[in-house]
């Protein structure tokens, strides 16, 4: 049933430097269409909620605070293979290798001010949609 939604956060960076509007019209262009969508700052408990799968990791505490450190566009897409699709479309984690014309390629800074989320399953992409919106919120 989730198998055609993803979720996607404009990261702080991203929003500071005013790509936000060029970010959405890739997504728009790509063929995603946006079922929900807001404008909005995480607390820290938040995103170490959203983050919590990589709390053991060492570089946990500096996503959590590049993370908290502006604010963020989150949104429900919406496309057939949505999550594959939305993966392929804002490139590798690390922008230096994230291919010519990716999100990540056009827009990213460095691994961790990467401009983009995006989720990396149906399932996660359905519980994250579900951390930021609810059903209200969907069309
Ligand atoms: P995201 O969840 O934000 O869409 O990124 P992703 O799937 O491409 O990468 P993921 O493995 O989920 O990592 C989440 C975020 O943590 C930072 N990171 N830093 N220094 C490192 O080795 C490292 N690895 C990951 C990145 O900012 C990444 O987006
Ligand atoms: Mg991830």
């Amino acid at each position: 049933m989730t198998t055609n939604q993803t979720f996607t956060m404009i990261k702080p960076d991203a929003v500071a430097k005013g790509y936000t509007g060029k970010i959405l019209d890739q997504i728009i262009s790509a063929g995603f269409r946006i079922k929900a969508m807001k404008y909005t700052r995480l607390s820290k408990e938040q995103a170490e909620m959203f983050y919590a799968i990589h709390k053991e990791r060492p570089f946990f505490n500096d996503l959590v605070a590049f993370m908290t450190s502006g604010s963020i566009v989150a949104a429900i897409l919406e496309k057939e293979n949505a999550v594959a699709d939305f993966r392929k479309l804002i490139g590798s984690t690390n922008p230096k290798e994230a291919a010519p014309g990716t999100i990540r390629n056009l827009f990213a800074e460095s691994i961790d001010a990467n401009a983009i989320h995006g989720s990396d399953s149906d399932e996660n992409a359905e519980i994250e949609g579900n951390i930021f919106f609810s059903k209200f919120e969907r069309f």
